[in-house]
C-alpha cells in the first residue's frame, strides 16, 4: 500500500502543476478583492457609526426642546448591542435590521446612505455596534454572514427593548424576534419605559428540601450528635432532625454537591462540589470546610487547585482530624492530602485513570490512606510530601472488577466490599504487606456497595441485593434483613439501636437490625427529571410528576408524602381542578389522565396528539380544560361534575411551535398562551377561535400569570438571555410577588407587576440543575421550585 500511495502521489502532482500555478493566481486576486471589499466596508460603517451619533444628539437636543413630532421613533435607544446587515440594493446600501422579519415595522430599517461605495451585490455583512459608556457607538465586531445563517446560532442577538408611546406597547427582542407587548389603557400615558422597579420587600427563605442523592452518591448519610442526619441533595446540605421533624440547611455551595465527611469531632463538616457552570461562567470545583452547629464556613480547599467534581473525601482520625483526603473525577483521578485549617496541600498523587468510589484514613495511622475502585485497592502512605501506593494483593481470590467499599475494624483490619459480592478482610498485621487475612465469599448477591462498622464492632453490609447483613467480629453472619426500597447505597450508625440507610432509589430509611427492619421513610424522592408541579386550591398540598413516571402528592406543612402513584408513561405536567377533588397529569406521549386526589384512583384517560404535553390547566370557573401540547395544539376539554366528565371542545390552532404556558383570564372567558418562538396569542376557548384585537386583549385580567411573554411580567428577562432560560414563572396570588425559575439553578424573586426593563430582583441558589417550575401555595405563606436533573423540590417560606 506504501508503494501505491507514492505512485498516485507522483501522478497526481504532475498532472497538477500547471493548475497550482493557476489557482494560486487565482486565489490571490480573490484575496485582493476581499480586502478591497473590507475597505469599503470599514467605510461604511464609519459612516453607520456617525449617523448614529448624529442622530442621537439631534434626538437629545430634541427631547430638551420639547417633544418631536413625527419623528421616527429611535428604536435602537434601548439597545446595548445594535446589530444590522449591510446590503446594497441599487446604488444605496442599507444598514438594516430586517434579519429580525416578521412584524418588522419600517422604522426598523435604519439607515440609509446614498454616497454608497460599490458592495459586491451578494456580500451581506453582520455588524455589531456597542454603545460606549458616556453616549454614542462603536463598531465591535463585522462578519461575513452566510447562507443560512440564522440569529439562533448568533451571539449578536442581545435583548433589547423600546416602548411605542402611541400604541402602547412595548417592543422586546429574544434571540432577535421581536416580541410586542401591549399594556393596558389606562397605563399607555404614564408608563415610563426608563422607570427604575423595585427589588420586592419579602425574601425567600429555605423550609424543605424533598429529597436525597443516592442514585451516584456514596458514603453521604450521617447521624451528628445533635440528632439531625446529614445528607445532600442538588447543591443543598440538609441537616433533618428526623423527631422534631425541623430542616436546617448550608447553602455554602453553588452547584452540585458529590461527597460529604464528617469530622472525628462529629461537628466539622467536609463537602465537595462539581464544577459548575452559572449565568456568568464557570464556576470552579471546591471543597468547603463548615460548622454543622452554627452552619458558618471555615474554610475553602482547591479552588484553582481542582479541575472536575470531587468524588471522595475523607477526614484523618488519629491526629486529631487535621488532614483531609480528597479524590476528584479528573481523568487522573487526582488524590490530594490537605491540612485543612492551613489550607496547605501536603501531597498529591494520579491515584488510577479509572473510577475511584472511596477513600479513607487509616484509624490509627493518619499516613495511611486507602482508596478503592474499578479493578483498584490501593494502600497509600505518606512520607516526605509523597503518596507511595502499594496494591492489594488479591493472589488466589480472584480479582473483582470493582472494589465498592472500604471500612475499618477497631483493631486497624481494613474491611473491602466488592463486585463479586465477597468482602475481603486485609488484616492490620498483614496489610501493611497488603494481604488478605479473611475472605466473606459471597457474602451479598452482587455488588456491596455499603459497609459500615458499628460502634459495638458489629459490621453491617448492604448492597444491591437490597439486603442488610450484620456480622460479629469473626464474621460469622448475625442477621439480615431484606430490604424493599431499592439497593442499598449507604450505611450510617443511628441513634440507640438504629441504622441509617440511603438507597439508589433515593430513600432514607431508619431502622432497626433485630427484629423486623422497621422502615420509616422519612425520606422520598424522584429518580428521574422533574417536570410537573401542580399546587392544590385550598389546601396545603402540592403534586410533583415526572419522567420516572412518579406522580407524588406532598402535604407541605408536615413535609410528608400523601401519596404516590406509578404511572405507564414518563409525566410532564399537571394541574388541579378548581374543586380540589381531581388533578390532571400530562405525559409526554400525549396521553393525559385524570386522577381523584385523595383516592389516587383513575378518574378518565384521554389522549391528544403524541406529543408530549406541557401544560395543563383548568379554568378558574371549572368548566373547562386547557391542554398545550408540543405539537402547537392547544386542546380544550368542557369539564362537568366537578372535573369527573370530559368532552372535547376542539383544538385551537396558530402557534407555529410548541405551547409552553398557558393562563386563563379571571371569567373563565379567555385564555393567553405562548410558545417556543415567543409568540403570545390570545383566544376564547369555548369556540377555540383567536383574538387579534389588542382592544380586546389588553385589558384583560389574568387569573394565574404562569406566561413567560407578557406586558406585567417581561422585566424578569436578564439582559442576553435567549429566550429559553427561565423555565416558569408564577404571580403570588396577592399578586404582589412575581417568582422565576432559570436554567442555572437560580430561583428569583420579582416585585409583580414586573414591568421594567432589567428588574431587579432577589436571587436564590440551592437546585444545582434547571429550575423546571416554581409556584406559590394556595396560601402565599410559601412557595414550592422544582430542579431538573438535580430530581429535587425545594419547598420556601416568604418572609
Ligand atoms: C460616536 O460617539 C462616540 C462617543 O461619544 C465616540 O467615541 C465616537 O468616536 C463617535 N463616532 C463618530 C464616528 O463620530
Ligand atoms: C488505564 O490504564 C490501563 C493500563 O495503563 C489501560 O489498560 C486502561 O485502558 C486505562 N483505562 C482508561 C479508562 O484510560
Ligand atoms: C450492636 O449494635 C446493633 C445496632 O445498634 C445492634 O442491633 C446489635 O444487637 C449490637 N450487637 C451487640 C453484640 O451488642
Ligand atoms: C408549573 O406550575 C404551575 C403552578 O402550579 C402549574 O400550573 C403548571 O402546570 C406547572 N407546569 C407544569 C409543566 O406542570
Amino acid at each position: 500500500t506504501q508503494v501505491c500511495r507514492v505512485s498516485s502521489d507522483d501522478s497526481a502532482s504532475a498532472a497538477s502543476s500547471m493548475e497550482v500555478t493557476d489557482r494560486i493566481a487565482s486565489l490571490e486576486q480573490r484575496v485582493q478583492m476581499q480586502e478591497d471589499e473590507i475597505q469599503l466596508l470599514k467605510s461604511a460603517l464609519a459612516d453607520v457609526v456617525r449617523r448614529l451619533n448624529l442622530s442621537e444628539e439631534q434626538q437629545a437636543m430634541g427631547s430638551r426642546r420639547g417633544p418631536t413630532k413625527g419623528n421616527t421613533p429611535h428604536f435602537y435607544k434601548h439597545f446595548s448591542h445594535f446589530f444590522c446587515i449591510i446590503k446594497q440594493q441599487g446604488r444605496q446600501v442599507f444598514c438594516s435590521n430586517t434579519h429580525f422579519q416578521s412584524n418588522t415595522h419600517a422604522e426598523e430599517s435604519c439607515f440609509k446612505f446614498s454616497e454608497s461605495p460599490s458592495i459586491h451585490p451578494l456580500s451581506i455583512h453582520r455588524l455589531i455596534l456597542t454603545r460606549v459608556a458616556g453616549g454614542g457607538w462603536s463598531l465591535s465586531q463585522l462578519t461575513r454572514a452566510k447562507a443560512g445563517d440564522t440569529l439562533d446560532r448568533s451571539p449578536v442577538c442581545r435583548r433589547a427593548t423600546y416602548i411605542d408611546k402611541q400604541e402602547g406597547y412595548v417592543k422586546m427582542y429574544l434571540k432577535g424576534r421581536p416580541i410586542t407587548m401591549y399594556m393596558p389603557k389606562d397605563q399607555v400615558d404614564s408608563y415610563c419605559l426608563e422607570a427604575r422597579a423595585e427589588l420586592p420587600s419579602n425574601k425567600l427563605k429555605l423550609d424543605w428540601v424533598y429529597g436525597y442523592r443516592g442514585r451516584d452518591c456514596r458514603s453521604n448519610l450521617y447521624l451528628l450528635p445533635t440528632g439531625e442526619t446529614v445528607y445532600f441533595i442538588a447543591s443543598v446540605v440538609v441537616l433533618f432532625n428526623v423527631d422534631e421533624q425541623l430542616q436546617r440547611h448550608y447553602t455554602g455551595h453553588t452547584d452540585d454537591i458529590k461527597c460529604l465527611a464528617v469530622h472525628p469531632d462529629k461537628i466539622t463538616i467536609a463537602t465537595g462540589q462539581v464544577a459548575g457552570t452559572s449565568s456568568d461562567g464557570k464556576l470552579a470545583p471546591h471543597v468547603r470546610v463548615w460548622d454543622s452547629v452554627s452552619l458558618n464556613t471555615l474554610h475553602v480547599l482547591g479552588t484553582g487547585f481542582f479541575d472536575r467534581a470531587l468524588v471522595c473525601l475523607a477526614f484523618s482520625k488519629s491526629n486529631g482530624g487535621n488532614t483531609l483526603c480528597v479524590v476528584d473525577d479528573s481523568n487522573d483521578h487526582v488524590l490530594s492530602v490537605w491540612d485543612w485549617q492551613r489550607e496547605d496541600r501536603l501531597a498529591e498523587v494520579k491515584c488510577s485513570n479509572e473510577s475511584v468510589f472511596a477513600a479513607d484514613f487509616h484509624p490509627t495511622d493518619s499516613n495511611i490512606v486507602v482508596t478503592c475502585g474499578k479493578s483498584h485497592l490501593y494502600f497509600w502512605n505518606l512520607e516526605k510530601g509523597m503518596l507511595v501506593k502499594k496494591q492489594g494483593l488479591f493472589e488466589k481470590q480472584e480479582k473483582p472488577k470493582f472494589v465498592l467499599c472500604v471500612t475499618f475494624a477497631e483493631n486497624g483490619d481494613a474491611i473491602t466490599g466488592d463486585s463479586s459480592g465477597n468482602i475481603l478482610v486485609w488484616g492490620k498485621g498483614t496489610y501493611r504487606t497488603n494481604r488478605i487475612s479473611h475472605v466473606i465469599q459471597g457474602a451479598h448477591e452482587g455488588s456491596i456497595f455499603a459497609l459500615c462498622m458499628l460502634r459495638n464492632g458489629t459490621l453491617v453490609s448492604g448492597g444491591k441485593d437490597r439486603r442488610l447483613i450484620s456480622w460479629d467480629n469473626s464474621y460469622q453472619q448475625i442477621q439480615t434483613v431484606p430490604e424493599l426500597f431499592g439497593p442499598i447505597r449507604t450505611i450510617a450508625e443511628g441513634r440507640g439501636q438504629t441504622v441509617l440507610i440511603g438507597t439508589t432509589k433515593n430513600f432514607v430509611l431508619q431502622g432497626s437490625l433485630d427484629g423486623e427492619f422497621m422502615s420509616i421513610t422519612q425520606v422520598d424522592g424522584h429518580t428521574d427529571e422533574l417536570w410537573g408541579l401542580a399546587v392544590h386550591p385550598w389546601k396545603p398540598q402540592f403534586l410533583t410528576c415526572g419522567y420516572d413516571r412518579q406522580v407524588c402528592l406532598w402535604d407541605s406543612s408536615s413535609h410528608q408524602l400523601i401519596w404516590a402513584k406509578n404511572m405507564d408513561d414518563a409525566a410532564q405536567s399537571a394541574g388541579f381542578h378548581p374543586s380540589g377533588s381531581v388533578v390532571a397529569i400530562g405525559t409526554q406521549t400525549g396521553r393525559w389522565l385524570v386522577l381523584d386526589t385523595d383516592s389516587k384512583d383513575l378518574v378518565t384517560v384521554h389522549t391528544d396528539g403524541n406529543e408530549q404535553l406541557s401544560v395543563m390547566r383548568y379554568g378558574p370557573d371549572g368548566n373547562f380544560l386547557a391542554i398545550g401540547s408540543h405539537d402547537n395544539y392547544i386542546y380544550i376539554y368542557a369539564v362537568a361534575e366537578n372535573g369527573r366528565k370530559y368532552s372535547r371542545v376542539g383544538k385551537c390552532s396558530g402557534h407555529s411551535s410548541f405551547i409552553t404556558h398557558l393562563d386563563w383570564s379571571v371569567d373563565s372567558q379567555y385564555l393567553v398562551s405562548n410558545s417556543g418562538d415567543y409568540e403570545i396569542l390570545y383566544w376564547i376557548p369555548s369556540v377555540c377561535k383567536q383574538v387579534v384585537s389588542v382592544d380586546m386583549t389588553r385589558d384583560i385580567e389574568w387569573f394565574t400569570y404562569t406566561c413567560t411573554l407578557g406586558f406585567q411580567v417581561f422585566g424578569l428577562w436578564p439582559d442576553g438571555s435567549d429566550g429559553t432560560d427561565i423555565n416558569a414563572v408564577c404571580r403570588s396570588n396577592d399578586k404582589n410577588l412575581l417568582v422565576t425559575g432559570d436554567d442555572f439553578g437560580k430561583v428569583h424573586l420579582f416585585s409583580y407587576p414586573c414591568s421594567q426593563f432589567r428588574a431587579p430582583s432577589h436571587v436564590y441558589g440551592g437546585h444545582s440543575s434547571h429550575v423546571t417550575n416554581v409556584t406559590f401555595l394556595y396560601d402565599d405563606g410559601y412557595l414550592v421550585s422544582t430542579g431538573g436533573k438535580d430530581m429535587s423540590v425545594m419547598q420556601w417560606r416568604i418572609v
